[in-house]
């Protein structure tokens, strides 16, 4: 009996040893967890800053778009409410600036016209393969929903927090694409980086087939924000976010409505309550 007890927490032993110690020395890296950042669009009653998200779309408009698509993003959807809201006017000039193709037409041909509104983004390669092909195997996701695909887990105790509804906090993709932006270091001492690839402190592997594709002074903004890698960063996040959750204001308005009625409702009950049983003797 003693011998078998032994054993089995011998085993137990082995077992715990080996889960500790097996990740690391699998990996040998560890990515740093990404950084928690102030959101305008978080919590209850967050909602997009326009002026950032226009400054987003013009980074990801000048830098990003010429590796990644966006194929869920059509030009007009830049007009709409509780995004970046630009003008009629000025999408329609946005679109006209672009070729899309089109056709067949009466001979049959496709032919390149000036896009419209209605248009969608064209994507920067035809296909999947081009795209690997151009950036020595390494594929740009296409950023529809890039930002809500990502995440990391936040560890004790704040996924405690995150399991409630209306706590959680739903910003893991955002931080850590924002991160991911600024994470760009010199490989540490000892660790080399195959060619086509880069270090980066966020990226799983602290590899990636992305070149840093932001530095300060690179975009001009003319509302005054800082020209930085970080507000770079940081916006064209928050526009990525936005794209992939253009309803996220409408979402909360509703959130926040049906709290107000609650609250309105159960005042009512109370009162409706004591009416009801004020002539009652107790
Ligand atoms: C020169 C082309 C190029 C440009 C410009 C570029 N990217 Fe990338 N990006 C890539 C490639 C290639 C990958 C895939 C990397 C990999 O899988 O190792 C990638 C991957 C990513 C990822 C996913 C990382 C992950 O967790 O898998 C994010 C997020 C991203 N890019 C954001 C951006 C943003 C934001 C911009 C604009 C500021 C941008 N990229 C500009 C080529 C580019």
């Amino acid at each position: 009996m003693r011998r078998s007890i032994l054993s089995f927490l011998s085993g137990a032993a082995l077992i715990v040893a080996a889960l500790a110690v097996g990740p690391a020395a699998a990996e040998g890296h560890h990515e740093k967890k990404p950084e928690v950042h102030a959101w305008s669009f978080a919590g209850f009653f967050g909602s997009y800053d326009k002026s950032q998200l226009r400054r987003g779309f013009k980074v990801y408009k000048e830098v990003c778009s010429t590796c990644h698509s966006i194929k869920m993003l059509a030009f007009r959807n830049l007009a709409q409410p509780g995004g970046p809201q630009f003008s009629e006017k000025e999408v329609a000039d946005l679109a006209a600036s672009y070729k899309v193709k089109d056709g067949p037409n009466e001979s049959g041909e496709y032919y390149d016209r000036p896009a419209r509104p209605s248009d969608r983004f064209p994507p920067p390669f035809a296909n999947e393969q081009a795209a690997r092909a151009a950036m020595s195997g390494a594929y740009p996701p296409d950023m529809s929903v890039l930002v809500k695909a990502r995440g990391y887990g936040r560890g004790f105790p704040t996924f405690l927090l995150d399991a409630l509804p209306g706590l959680s906090y739903q910003e893991h993709g955002a931080d850590y694409v924002a991160s991911l932006l600024k994470g760009y270091t010199e490989p540490p001492h000892g660790v080399t980086v195959p060619d086509g690839q880069f270090y980066n402190a966020y990226m799983s592997g602290n590899r990636i087939g992305m070149p840093p594709p932001l530095s300060d002074g690179a975009v001009t903004y003319d509302d005054g924000a800082p020209q930085t890698v970080d507000q770079y960063s940081k916006d064209v996040t928050a526009f990525l976010m936005w794209v992939a959750e253009p309803h996220l204001e409408a979402r909360k308005h509703i959130g926040q409505g049906v709290l107000a009625f609650l609250i309105v409702f159960a005042l009512l009950l109370y009162f409706t309550k004591r009416k009801i049983w004020s002539n009652v003797a107790h």
